[in-house]
């Protein structure tokens, strides 16, 4: 892409969007990259702290759904590329509370998209999930596939998905769309199960497995994922979708007896809890399309695994004060209270 050079990152005090952030800022010394966040329980800015002196880097704090705060934005930041992270990003959660991610990631994206239209971006980029095609009992997911959604998570998803889509096809906006594995890395809120693990595993509190933790899951290291998008912005073609994982899947139960070992703590600290409700069994993708493009992942799970132990060990101080904060002692009181007791 000739014209890209102010990329606004939305959702980008979150986990994968500060990992995105970094590793833009790094690799392109002429890229200015403004960040655009709500900061919801998952924003922080602790996430970016290390940038503020970074005159390339800024911050703004507001809604994608707010499209004169978005407008304003575009305009003052002259953007050419969007890359789209925001959103309700959690499964649980959305089991409870439905209302936020049909705002966030369905009217989200449209209104990112309207602006994207009106400003004549050089790329409007959705950060997209594997979730939306639903369990993938045998086999692995392809772009074509139909849409199979099962939670208001990834219902949510695929709204967006599909607004990227009617968007390209009605308007010609450039599009282009990643659906993503599961992240595992640095600054992953820890309400997610490598990082809540990891952490409970540390302080010796148990770790919640649902049902009988046979279900499957393709974690993927987090700059990996970052690099899939970055291949995607310079090598993919508008319209497209593109599946973006290691293509390997493990089971949870062994994910969880993998982090007690790395740690050295007893296999007794995991507890077989109650099911989440409408649990998909197993999510698996089909990568030979971004990989066609010269995209591959540098991290087995091992590795990934590995790398995000470690650093969760030494930086307590990132997650002490998340997990000991009042919003998250409710969550997992509310999340897992009576599980647990049962
Ligand atoms: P996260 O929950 O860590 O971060 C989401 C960020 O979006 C937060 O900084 C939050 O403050 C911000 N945000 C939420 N609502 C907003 C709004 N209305 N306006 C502006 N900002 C808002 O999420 P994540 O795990 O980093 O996921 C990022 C994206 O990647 C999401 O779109 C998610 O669906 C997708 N994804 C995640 C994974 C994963 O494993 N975590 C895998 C595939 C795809
Ligand atoms: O697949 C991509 C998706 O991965 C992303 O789109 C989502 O944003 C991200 O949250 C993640 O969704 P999952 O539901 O797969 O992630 P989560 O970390 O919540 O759970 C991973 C697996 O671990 C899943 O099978 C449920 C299980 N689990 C989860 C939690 C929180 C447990 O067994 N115990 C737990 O306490």
């Amino acid at each position: 892409m000739r014209g890209m050079r102010n990329i606004l990152v939305t959702g980008g005090a979150g986990f994968i969007g500060s990992n995105f952030v970094h590793y833009m800022l790094e690799k392109y010394p002429d890229y200015r990259v403004v960040v655009l966040d709500k900061l919801t329980y998952a924003g922080n800015l602790d996430n970016l702290r290390d940038l503020e002196q970074e005159p390339r880097y800024h911050f703004v704090h507001g809604d994608i759904c707010d499209i004169e705060r978005v407008e304003q934005v575009m305009r003052e930041y002259a953007i050419d590329t969007i890359v789209n992270f925001a959103a309700e990003s959690h499964v649980d959660r959305s089991l409870m509370e439905p209302g936020a991610f049909i705002q966030t990631d369905v009217v989200g994206p449209d209104v990112l998209l309207e602006s994207a239209r009106k400003f004549g971006v050089e790329r409007y980029h959705q950060v997209s999930t594997d979730e939306v095609y639903g369990e993938i009992l045998e086999g692995r997911a392809r772009e074509t596939d139909r849409l199979h959604t099962r939670s208001p998570y990834s219902a949510s998803k695929a709204g967006g998905d599909l607004m990227c889509l009617a968007y390209f096809t009605s308007f010609g906006v450039p599009v282009t769309i990643t659906r993503g594995s599961n992240n595992i890395g640095p600054y992953q809120y820890p309400e997610k199960v490598v990082p809540l693990f990891i952490t409970n595993a540390i302080d010796d509190i148990p770790l919640p497995v649902y049902g009988d933790g046979s279900q499957m899951r393709d974690y993927q290291y987090v700059l990996d994922h970052c690099e899939g998008i970055d291949v995607v912005l310079h090598r993919g073609q508008p319209g497209e979708i593109y599946n973006l994982g290691t293509g390997v899947e493990v089971c949870n139960l062994y994910m969880a007896q993998l982090i007690l070992q790395l740690l050295g703590k007893p296999q007794s600290l995991i507890r077989f809890v109650a099911d989440r409700p409408g649990h998909d069994r197993r999510y698996a993708l089909d990568c030979s399309k971004i990989q066609s493009l010269g995209w591959r992942s540098r991290h087995t799970f091992e590795e990934a695994l590995e790398k995000t132990v470690r650093w969760y060990v030494d930086n307590p101080w990132w997650w002490r004060k998340i997990k000991s904060g009042e919003h998250y002692r409710a969550y997992y009181a509310r999340q897992y209270g009576s599980r647990l007791q049962e």
